[in-house]
């Protein structure tokens, strides 16, 4: 796709969102071409080929000298609309609308089967912790979480990877997804302009997209991103932000090396551009471990880091942290205020104890063992069909291409039929385009389930619909 491909298609996109958010109404006027043009950093003639577009797919029509205007039969497009007051407020997860489908063989969850996780173990540190804190469950946790376990993390990270961030800049949040949402609340208005890798984590699209964000895109390559195309979009865009997950990436796997990190941190601060780093799998890595954050190369506070336990620990505690400079996380404490008032202090204090435990360790040697077997035996079944994949060296997904005559939407349709599920690349796609892409989680299911699942899917792919 060229840049002007990249433009046309997100003026396209945060129209029709607004739309679709009732934020603009039936009849009410769009922006000029001009304005939006200028909000939007792009050619007069982008803003126009998107609204010729909407007024041909009726969702807009064109009043003589005056403009374009939201057409009534755009409504009856999407979901939800009845009730005017529910429907100013529809927000979309993809994901978890996959999720949510019960099904035998469920390769669309990045989480880890549960019988990998330390359950056993977990409930004695409930014991410990109810006979440590009497008071536990009668006590909020501060806004900014338990000092306990943020000097414990603190500690952390500086044994782990050298850099010293104060307990006060420490904020627990309850899983990494609250820390985006945080993020997006605190720095991101409609129409901002923010940078997203392509593909990226669903959620965190979704959750920009609710904020109203203009979204631009790099690419996510096995060996990083194109330096010279990242500079280009922080140039030409000026975005807020970048948000990045680049250690085993979801969905693709992938990792950005040490020498991209630095110079990544390089052009954040030159183009005043704040990295959202996202790293929920850096521990999870098979044969090498991954290089050090982006956050460890920033010395001018361009970079929040999240860090979520959840996926290897315990989702059901919904433990993350997030770090950075003490005005950033000043600013995300007002709007953690106004989510909850503070994680669940009785979770935080177990996983303080479990993570502070020497097991936590021995868990996850025998984690990485256990998911790279799942990994490979993934990848030994695929490897009877002519789809394509970088063997990722952590994580918990495989990003799959399938023939270009594919598409993995349709071949979701027909796999929940047969009780199979995964991720279709086209939701990882801030751009939304139709994909041959897909995402095949091989950490939530057993070995058996991914043998007999996997081999099903192939199938699918040669049954008509
Ligand atoms: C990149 C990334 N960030 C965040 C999350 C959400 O993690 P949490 O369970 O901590 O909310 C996920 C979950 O899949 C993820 O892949």
């Amino acid at each position: 796709m060229t840049n002007g491909d990249y433009l046309f298609k997100q003026v396209y996109d945060y129209v029709l969102h607004r739309i679709e958010l009732n934020e603009w109404r039936e009849d009410e006027k769009l922006p000029s071409i001009r304005n939006l043009a200028a909000d939007m950093s792009v050619h007069r003639l982008t803003v126009l080929k998107a609204y010729q577009l909407l007024k041909q797919e009726n969702k807009i029509y064109a009043k003589d000298k005056s403009g374009y205007y939201v057409h009534s039969r755009a409504k009856s497009n999407f979901e939800n609309l009845d009730n005017p007051i529910i429907s100013a407020y529809v927000q979309k997860n993809h994901l978890s609308e996959i999720h949510q489908i019960p099904v035998s063989y469920d390769f669309s969850q990045a989480l880890i089967d549960p019988n990998l996780l330390p359950n056993r173990y977990l409930s004695d540190y409930v014991k410990k912790v109810f006979d440590l804190y009497s008071k536990v469950l009668s006590t909020y946790s501060t806004i900014q979480g338990d000092g306990e376990l943020r000097e414990t993390l603190a500690h952390y990270f500086v044994h782990h990877y050298k850099t010293i961030t104060p307990a006060e800049n420490l904020l627990i949040t309850t899983g990494s997804t609250q820390a985006i949402h945080l993020v997006a609340q605190a720095f991101v208005k409609a129409r901002d302009t923010i940078l997203l890798e392509r593909p990226s984590y669903s959620a965190a699209i979704d959750i920009f997209r609710a904020q109203g964000a203009n979204i631009v895109t790099v690419d996510i390559h096995p060996d990083g991103y194109d330096l010279d195309q990242v500079e280009f979009m922080m140039k030409t865009h000026k975005p807020r932000l970048f948000y990045l997950n680049p250690t085993f990436h979801n969905p693709t796997g992938y990792t950005v090396s040490a020498a991209q990190r630095k110079q990544l941190v390089q052009l954040a601060e030159q183009y005043r551009c704040l990295l959202i780093e996202d790293d929920a799998y850096h521990d999870i890595y098979f044969d090498q471990e991954p290089p050090p954050p982006i956050y460890t190369y920033d010395t001018s506070g361009t970079v929040i880091y999240l860090r979520s336990f959840c996926k290897y620990i315990s989702p059901g505690l919904r433990i993350a942290v997030m770090m950075g400079h003490t005005s950033l996380i000043k600013s995300l404490l007002a709007v953690k205020s106004l989510a909850d008032n503070g994680s669940p202090l009785l979770n935080q204090k177990i996983f303080l104890h479990y993570f502070a435990s020497a097991r936590v360790q021995q868990h996850i040697e025998k984690l990485r063992i256990a998911l790279q077997i799942r990994k490979e035996l993934m990848e030994r079944v695929l490897g009877a069909t002519d789809w394509r994949w970088t063997s990722p060296n952590g994580g918990l997904n495989l990003w799959v291409q399938l023939p270009s005559h594919v598409s993995t939407e349709e071949l979701l349709a027909k796999s929940l039929q047969q009780s199979i599920s995964f991720v279709p690349g086209q939701i990882c796609d801030p751009l939304k385009q139709t994909s041959s892409w897909l995402r095949l989680s091989y950490s939530y299911s057993n070995e058996e389930q991914i043998l007999q699942g996997i081999r099903r899917l192939i199938d699918q792919v040669h049954i008509p619909l």
